[in-house]
């Protein structure tokens, strides 16, 4: 059996080393990967190879600016790390030359420092400071773009499974009051209180229960799920597990749609990763509590999002929503009691339970606890993926975060919460982000996707393509799926 302290010990001295050595990191998230990150690392790797210099060269995720992809990080022991954006190969050789050969960083291709307790650099922003992070808050992103996803001993150094152990020593009914305080609601778009939902499934009677995680993300201009996904599997993981374990479940599934590959190539890495220290499966860490997780990929219809459609989907059945009552946690997967949570739910889940309900609630406003990941994309400036505490306006986001409109265009309205959401125009920019402020207006947050649109956007073109994505989006998908069977 997993010793877990030891290992712990064992992952942040090895941790603590790595980041102690000359490094190179590329982002190699979906973002990265699009913009050519694959061949900036093979262009890095040739480059120190040909030099014989003692550098490690890894890979990350997403940071969250993804407008500036691919994103390359360079660090020397003792000094602040560098964040680089817009390198492709052709600056590859430039860079190693000035930052690791001759130790100067290349100001003017620098996008912020990190300092991390080490030198910063002069005339190099902090990320602290950066125009897009000093509204931000780093928490359920806090390992996006810092660490390496594909890492279970990163993940247990910085924190990881430390949920999973306080929740298995604290009990099943402490979790789910702790989960209550927290204030944290659903992520996926109704904002349903998650503590709440996880008392009903607790209380429903059954041999057996599931722990099931949505992860289909089919609103438009969405992809806060995948880069939580592809950024920090094991966060999911763990509080899959903290669920599973709080409610009596000892099976869980993540439905992640199938053109999410890297997520779900990432997260049975991560699967496969945890079984082999012992961290699900069998008797986790000598508790007597069994938990499994598998993958199922779904074809991708939007419906399919849909908590009901989501379950028959898993079963084999056509993705078509259930008449409910019976809600899932009574009757869910294969008619057993069933909690079923969004990606960005379950990862908040380990921080809560680590750091304890009252620091969660510290962020975010009365009804609206903690953060919320947001996606920008659009007519806007800074494409990204940004995470802020509920409560900030729209206009923080839009303008101080995003940098504003693309072309000095003015701004006409932003689409929140897809096709079940709405557009809000410039006279609501001052209402603060919340499930209850953007219902009031007509809107709802929804998962997260911001689609940001100026002047020249015409908003019948807007309400046409709305009216018509959920039936494409189905109709298209299958049609493809068909045509792959043929
Ligand atoms: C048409 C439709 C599509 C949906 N798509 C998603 C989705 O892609 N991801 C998601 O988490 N929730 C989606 N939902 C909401 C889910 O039904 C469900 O409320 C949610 O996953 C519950 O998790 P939460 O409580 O953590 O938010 C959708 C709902 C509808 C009606």
């Amino acid at each position: 059996m997993t010793n877990i302290d030891e290992l712990r010990a064992e992952c942040k001295e090895q941790y603590e080393k790595k980041l102690n050595r000359p490094r190179i990191v590329v982002g190699l998230g979906t973002c990265g990967i699009a913009s050519g990150g694959r061949k900036v690392m093979e262009a890095i790797k040739k480059e120190v190879a040909e030099r014989s210099l003692d550098v490690d060269i890894d890979f990350t995720s997403c940071i969250g600016m993804c407008f500036i992809e691919p994103i390359v990080e360079v660090s020397l022991p003792g000094k602040a790390s560098v964040i680089y954006g817009d390198i492709f190969p052709n600056k590859v050789a430039q860079l190693i030359e000035s930052h690791i050969v001759n130790e100067t960083p290349i100001y003017e291709w620098a996008a912020m420092q990190i300092p991390n307790g080490d030198t910063p650099y002069e005339g190099i922003v902090t990320m602290d400071e950066a125009p897009y992070y000093k509204k931000q808050v780093r928490s359920v992103t806090s390992r996006l773009g810092r660490t390496n996803p594909e890492s279970i001993e990163e993940y247990i150094a910085t924190g990881g499974y430390e949920g999973i152990q306080k929740g298995l020593q604290i009990g099943r009914e402490a979790i789910i009051e702790e989960i209550k305080k927290s204030g944290l609601r659903g992520r996926g778009g109704g904002g349903f209180p998650t503590g709440m939902k996880w008392q009903f499934v607790y209380n429903a009677v059954g041999d057996k229960k599931y722990a099931v995680c949505n992860a289909d993300e089919g609103d438009p201009g969405a992809f806060m799920d995948r880069s939580v996904l592809e950024g920090d599997p094991h966060a999911v993981l763990e509080g899959m597990m903290i669920a599973g374990y709080a409610i009596g479940a000892d099976e869980g599934y993540i439905y992640c749609r199938a053109e999410y590959p890297l997520a779900i190539r990432r997260l049975n890495l991560a699967i496969a990763e945890a079984e082999k220290y012992g961290l699900m499966g069998e008797n986790i860490l000598g508790s007597g509590f069994n938990f499994r997780i598998k993958i199922k990929a779904g074809a991708g219809a939007f419906v399919c999002g849909e908590e009901t459609a989501l379950l028959n989907s898993i079963e084999g059945q056509r993705g078509m929503p259930r008449v409910r009552p019976p809600f899932p946690a009574n009757k869910g997967l294969w008619q057993k009691p069933t909690v079923l949570n969004n990606v960005e739910t379950y990862a908040n889940v380990p921080f809560i339970i680590r750091k304890g309900s009252d620091w969660y609630a510290t962020m975010g406003t009365e009804k609206s606890k903690g953060s919320k990941v947001f996606c920008l994309t659009g007519k806007i400036n800074k494409t990204g993926l940004v995470e802020v505490p509920m409560g900030i306006t729209l206009r923080e986001v839009i303008f101080d975060i995003a940098g504003g409109i693309q072309d000095g265009k003015k701004f006409k309205a932003v689409q929140s919460g897809g096709p079940s959401g709405g557009c809000i125009s410039d006279e609501n920019l001052d209402l603060p982000v919340d499930y209850d402020s953007l219902a009031a207006i007509g809107s709802i947050m929804g998962s997260g996707g911001l689609v940001v649109m100026d002047e020249t956007t015409c908003m019948v073109d807007v309400s046409k393509f709305f009216l018509r994505w959920p039936r494409r989006a189905g109709r298209h998908r299958r049609l493809r799926a068909s045509s792959q069977s043929n």
